[in-house]
């Protein structure tokens, strides 16, 4: 008989097909040469800024190569620190922060050390594709609260205070929203900070895309509610440096201390000319995040003017990030059979909506971080497909 497996991997397994399956089948043509446009992934197709680069390159020649301090260098997390109190206006320090491979590793990070098995944790519906398996990791349950489409898929706030529970441990969110693009208004952020208080939750704030919201600013959670608040966040998106895995939690000290211990047995240190490159990264963090703000914003404006009055897959605006939602419910198709549809007559990937929630059930996720000429193209070939579908509107 086989050794067994452990019953987490049961907790971190897709819940049907797996969702990407059609997103690698894109990529794989692509780079076979193929025409093929490949929407269904926020990777902006920028390049990570040169003085970053050169800087990884001359600490990699320094042979910077060794053992580092686990959850990060007191200068990279001085520098994180200082962003963070600019960003937010939360006093924070070097001990406030925690270094890690990426903000899914400050997610998986979150989940483990504030939830354990019997514990509920909440989340916002539609929810960026990772976090079910990320907080089932922990052993505890995930539980919905709609963020409906009706609202601009802000979330239900009076669902959220019904769905609190003595086994609630934590809100999983993330402002702005992949997929939605929403941003938390003041408001909600007040009201969600003055339930996590009064019910003793953590919330994990995931600002991954908060420097492509207006003036790189979210309401921050955070400086409402620092002893309650985790707020995650990475150089992914500002800085086009999604391979790099660079990013952190910020939190109270304790919180810090512990997550510490888990990095220590899980990842013992990240490289040291990658922090290097990170730290030049976070100091140029002003011209990169305008650099990425106006190319999101420029590329959102394109591609929404080029799907506007589209009824068969109505492009919604969003507030920020790098994702556009479509709303394909008057196509006739069911928004897998869409994406499908799509792939295979015009050769353009993007995501089923259902990937994300059911309260995106019958939308699909387009990344609209591409060059504008492709952008203008895919909305062509959307439209040219709608066109040719038995009930379009
Ligand atoms: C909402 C959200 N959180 C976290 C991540 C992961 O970011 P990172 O590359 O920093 O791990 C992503 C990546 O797409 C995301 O969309």
């Amino acid at each position: 008989m086989s050794p067994r497996f452990s019953p987490l991997i049961k907790r971190i397994a897709h819940d049907g097909s797996d969702p990407w399956a059609l997103h690698w089948r894109a990529r794989a043509a692509h780079a076979a040469g193929e025409d093929v446009i490949v929407l269904s992934v926020g990777d902006p197709d920028l390049d990570t800024p040169r003085a970053v680069v050169e800087k990884a390159v001359e600490r990699l020649r320094a042979h910077d190569t060794h053992y580092t301090e686990s959850g990060g260098r007191a200068p990279l997390r001085e520098a994180i620190a200082a962003a963070h109190i600019e960003r937010t206006g939360q006093p924070v320090t070097a001990d406030n922060v925690i270094f890690l491979n990426g903000a899914q590793n400050g997610l998986f990070v979150s989940s483990l050390v504030v939830a354990a098995p019997g514990d509920e944790v909440i989340t916002f519906d539609p929810m960026y594709a990772t976090y079910p398996a990320t907080l089932r990791a922990s052993g505890a349950t995930m539980v919905r609260v709609a963020a409906p489409a009706s609202q601009g898929f802000h979330p239900d706030l009076d669902a959220f205070e019904r769905a609190i529970t003595a086994r609630t441990r934590a809100v999983f969110l993330a402002t702005p929203s992949n997929p939605s693009g929403a941003v938390l208004t003041e408001r909600e952020v007040d009201r969600l900070a003055t339930l996590a208080e009064r019910h003793s939750l953590w919330i994990v704030s995931d600002e991954v895309y908060s420097g492509t919201a207006p003036e790189g600013r979210v309401p921050s959670l955070g400086a409402r509610l620092p002893t309650h608040v985790l707020t995650v966040s990475s150089l992914s998106k500002t800085h086009a440096m999604t391979g790099w895995r660079c990013g952190w939690i910020i939190g109270p000290a304790d919180f810090v201390a512990h997550a510490d211990l888990l990095a220590q047995c899980m990842i013992y240190g990240l490289p040291g000319f990658i922090q290097e490159a990170a730290l030049v990264a976070v100091g140029m963090r002003h011209e990169a995040e305008a650099d990425v703000r106006a190319y999101c914003r420029a590329r959102r404006d394109t591609f929404f003017g080029a799907l506007d009055g589209l009824a068969a897959a109505q492009p919604l605006l969003p507030d920020a990030g790098m994702f556009m939602l479509l709303d394909v419910r008057a196509s006739g198709l069911a928004a897998a059979e869409f994406v499908a549809g799509l792939y295979e007559a015009e050769r353009v990937s993007v995501l089923d909506g259902a990937v994300f929630g059911r309260e995106t059930a019958g939308f699909v996720r387009v990344c609209y971080a591409t060059e504008e000429t492709t952008l203008v193209e895919a909305a062509r070939r959307i439209r040219r497909f709608c066109a040719g579908l038995k009930t379009p509107g």
